[in-house]
């Protein structure tokens, strides 16, 4: 490993690929690597490749050149600027399976404890109740913006490996305080990890503040476009990253090339794309903050939001999804996504179009009320990821929508 010193940009990093042996003649766009195995030009190379002597391409559960140029990529981007060692990357076939990989990788055992926030992505907090909760590991939810409790929590409980933090959580959009939570569980012997999926490292570096897995689900801003499902691990410690590895090859959790391939195309655009999906959804926020039918609503981009300097301290900017509560509760709900013609309905999110979907009647509909209200998703909450269209055109839509 050797320090991401490099003097290029971060959009310059965005689009340049490395590509090993560019000749003349040579694909001047990374091919599409759809192998499921590497050749060896020798009986002996072959051999050596396999005792580990040599490195070199073996299978497609491995490696593959099409996910090596993206895993190079987001690793430059997750440590950019920052005086680390270049950290490791590892591509998934999905966001939870890179989050899921590296609550496999730690070798949880019954007894073991894994301290998270309560408002984390549903499917999230599915698979650590089931697949850790179900194998006898104790799954603490607490509000972990309240650091002193966090540390009482450290304390008093050995147990507990890892604290895993999702800033700006999904969809309430609460953000945590990076720096406080790992110095907190660097003081007690405890391993971090971050959902970045809603910053992305342009936004928001966690490696900055000393945490040690960052994950996001590449389906969402790093595509872009909502055409491949993706996610990816990042990490500087070697050892820990190896075990992550070898989750994916013992499950089989990679990507397909071609997804990785897509996933290069998209990650090409982060910067304008970002820039443009915050300008846009502070313009929403704004507008929907004096609209009558609105209660509050949740981005961090507003002055009043309580989360507000704690954002500026940790994001260069405050990201391209909000949510809003409706005053007249689920049918207003049900009346709003019925009445948009332009955002589309559907439950994804960091697209370039703008998606709008509502908690209480889609993905949260099987969730105990009681149990949602709790975590903040009201049965009016609406979320939106607004898109890169021509604002003026979200806001007409939501106008009549809202009508
Ligand atoms: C914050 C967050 N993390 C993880 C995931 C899971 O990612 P994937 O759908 O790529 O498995 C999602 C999906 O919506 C998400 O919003």
């Amino acid at each position: 490993m050797s320090k991401n010193i490099s003097k290029k940009g971060f959009e310059t990093l965005c689009i340049s690929d490395r590509l090993p042996g560019r000749t003349e003649g040579f694909s001047h766009v990374p091919p599409i690597h759809a192998t499921s195995t590497f050749v060896y030009e020798s009986a002996e190379k072959a051999m050596n490749v396999f005792q580990g002597k040599e490195e070199a391409y073996i299978y497609g559960r491995w490696h593959n050149p099409s996910y090596t140029i993206v895993e190079q990529k987001v690793a430059l981007l997750e440590s950019y600027g920052l005086d680390i060692e270049t950290p490791e990357a590892i591509l998934f076939s999905s966001g939870m399976a890179a989050i899921s990989s590296v609550f496999l990788s730690l070798s949880l055992k019954q007894g073991d404890a894994v301290l998270t926030q309560g408002n984390l992505y549903g499917t999230t907090t599915e698979m650590l109740n089931t697949i850790l909760g179900d194998h006898g590991v104790d799954i603490l939810y607490q509000n972990l913006k309240d650091l002193k409790q966090v540390e009482v929590l450290l304390k008093k409980n050995k147990s507990i490996k890892i604290i895993y933090i999702e800033t700006p959580a999904n969809p309430t959009l609460d953000c945590y305080d990076l720096g406080a939570l790992a110095a907190l569980a660097k003081k007690y012997g405890k391993l971090t990890a971050v959902d970045n999926t809603f910053a992305t490292p342009y936004l928001q570096q966690p490696l900055a503040h000393g945490i040690d897995f960052v994950m996001h689900s590449t389906t969402k801003f790093l595509n872009g476009h909502g055409n491949a499902i993706g996610g990816i691990v990042v990490g500087s410690n070697t050892k820990l990253m190896k075990q992550v590895w070898r989750m994916r090859k013992l499950l089989g959790s990679n990507p397909s090339p071609f997804d990785a391939f897509l996933l290069n195309n998209g990650i090409k655009t982060l910067v304008l794309r970002m820039e443009k999906h915050c300008n846009n959804a502070e313009k929403v926020a704004e507008w929907l903050q004096n609209h009558p039918a609105v209660g509050k609503v949740n981005y961090t981009g507003l002055t009043n939001h309580p989360d507000h300097e704690l954002a500026i301290a940790q994001m260069r900017r405050f990201g391209g999804i909000l949510s809003f509560e409706l005053k007249g509760g689920v049918d207003a709900g049900i009346k709003l996504m019925n009445g948009v013609k332009h955002c589309v309905l559907t439950a994804s999110l960091g697209t370039a179009d703008t998606l709008i979907q509502h908690p209480a009647s889609m993905t949260h509909v099987q969730v105990d009320r009681e149990q949602r209200l709790q975590f903040g998703i009201t049965d009016g909450l609406v979320r939106l990821s607004v898109g890169i269209e021509d604002v003026d055109d979200i806001i007409n839509d939501l106008e009549q929508a809202l009508a």
